[in-house]
């Protein structure tokens, strides 16, 4: 009991200590995050030393093939969780707070301990949702805002704040987010110059998904950057890093051919 406490205590204190440093890093560091949802790709994003891992509500597009985030809940949210932290990252791990889990205080709370028990150091909600926040930072819970394009509640994908009125409600909302105690932002699909007025007002870091090159930081999905889609998707700002899909399909195709022809497998990858 009092070895798990002082464990407890400990992470705590580390974890303290990681959130002062992204902190810290505004202005002196760009801060590389990826949204990942297993434990082989948080082992290769750990490898090269990315900042944030965020185990993002996309998985509902991209890995579990529906239309939209707003498909899955906190269940599929923790396995995906564990999934990240089984690999044991040395870096934060963000839980991205599903639809309708963070409604209130009592279920934002309820939910944000769930993905802290499944291993993520923090969780980050999409909106203006300042009580919210201010509830679970009282808590001793980190959390990450998320202004712009909220797939959560977006009737349309589309740029945000590209007229005055909208800009002004985005920038009114990461500063109301700030005041509340988020350690970080994330600017979702906005011009480039109105993620650069919100960088400028906030003292905490922003990281940026089609917002332009003026943000702390920036994060794409990992599956995005590496090009593994084999459908046609792909937003503007998405870089293919690498292009996958042809050598994914090409080595499926060869295995296919292969076990057609009784050809794999041969004596070298069989027990003798
Ligand atoms: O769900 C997600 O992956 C995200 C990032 C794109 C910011 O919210």
């Amino acid at each position: 009991m009092v070895a798990a406490k002082l464990i407890c205590c400990l992470n705590t204190i580390l974890l303290m200590k990681t959130i002062a440093e992204v902190k810290k890093s505004k202005g002196k560091k760009k801060i590389a995050m990826l949204s990942l949802y297993d434990a082989m790709f948080a082992a290769h994003a750990n490898n090269v030393d990315i900042d944030l891992l965020l185990v993002g509500d996309s998985v509902s597009n991209v890995l579990l093939g529906y239309d939209s985030t707003k498909r899955i809940g906190m269940k599929e949210m923790e396995i995906f969780t564990k999934a990240v932290a089984n690999a044991k990252p040395d870096c934060m791990i963000i839980g991205d707070m599903p639809y309708k889990s963070y409604e209130n205080k009592k279920s934002a709370l309820e939910n944000a301990k769930k993905f802290l028990n499944a291993g993520a150091n923090a969780v980050k909600v999409e909106g203006d949702k300042a009580e919210i926040v201010k509830h679970l930072v009282k808590n001793r819970i980190p959390v990450m805002g998320h202004v712009g394009l909220l797939p959560q509640s977006a009737k349309k994908i589309r740029v945000h704040g590209k007229e005055e009125k909208e800009a002004q409600k985005i920038l009114a909302e990461a500063i109301s987010l700030e005041k509340a105690g988020c350690f970080s932002i994330v600017l979702e699909s906005m011009p480039t110059k109105l993620a650069k007025k919100i960088t400028s007002a906030l003292k905490i870091p922003t990281i940026g998904i089609g917002a332009g090159k003026y943000c702390d930081g920036q994060v794409l999905v990992a599956h995005d950057l590496l090009g593994i889609n084999p459908h046609e998707f792909k937003p503007k700002f998405v870089k293919h890093f690498a292009k996958l899909s042809p050598a994914i399909e090409k080595a499926f195709a060869k295995f296919r051919k292969e076990v057609v022809k009784g050809k794999y497998p041969s004596a070298k990858y069989s027990y003798h």
